[in-house]
């Protein structure tokens, strides 16, 4: 397995972690209670910082090598790189109706509930077709060359959150996650 990918697969498996949190914290909002509005700030705050800086265009240059190797596949996958522009867009829509929640603005909760949605059915659908369809095609039609070439042109940027250095803005967010992996883990061993 080419390292690049085993990266985004591993990007892939945080992330889904993300979303679970997002789901809590906006099953909450829609029973009417609290939810933890920083923890969902500081998810959409990474989201905009790293794997739409980094994940996202590493994505776009196997894209682009698997175009050329196999367009085909390329048709298959369809086009990443607008559907990568629609993630960004979506996320700050989603960041941008936090602002308004947060300074009281009257907003019906069902338009902030289909933010949340929208925001995540498309990331999970994203995902899962990056999954089954994208990583198999490049891992397929993609030389060494290739692979090299993608690793070279990538930014070489430590993951805040995930990464060997946590940044401190995302430390209560790693520890949410360390938590909820830990009562995830016993649920499952109780079960
Ligand atoms: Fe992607
Ligand atoms: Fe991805």
């Amino acid at each position: 397995m080419p390292k690049v990918l085993d990266e985004l697969r591993q990007d892939h498996r945080n992330n889904a972690r993300l979303w679970d949190l997002l789901d809590r914290e906006m099953k909450v909002f829609k029973e009417g209670g609290l939810p933890d509005y920083d923890l969902v700030g500081n998810i959409l705050e990474y989201c905009l910082n790293y794997p739409d800086l980094f994940h996202h265009p590493k994505e776009d240059l196997i894209y682009q090598r698997l175009k050329d190797r196999d367009p085909a596949s390329g048709n298959i996958v369809g086009d990443l790189e607008q559907e990568h522009a629609k993630l960004t867009a979506l996320t700050r829509r989603f960041s941008n109706a936090l602002k308004n929640v947060l300074e009281d603005e009257q907003l019906p909760r069902d338009w902030f509930l289909d933010v949340a949605n929208d925001f995540l059915n498309f990331s999970r659908n994203h995902m899962q077709m990056e999954e089954v369809l994208f990583f198999p095609a490049a891992h397929k039609h993609l030389t060494a060359d290739d692979w090299a070439e993608v690793e070279a042109a990538s930014k070489k940027v430590g993951d805040p959150l995930f990464g060997e250095l946590i940044n401190e803005k995302y430390q209560r967010l790693f520890d949410e996650i360390d938590e909820w992996g830990k009562m995830e883990e016993e649920k499952a061993e109780a079960s």
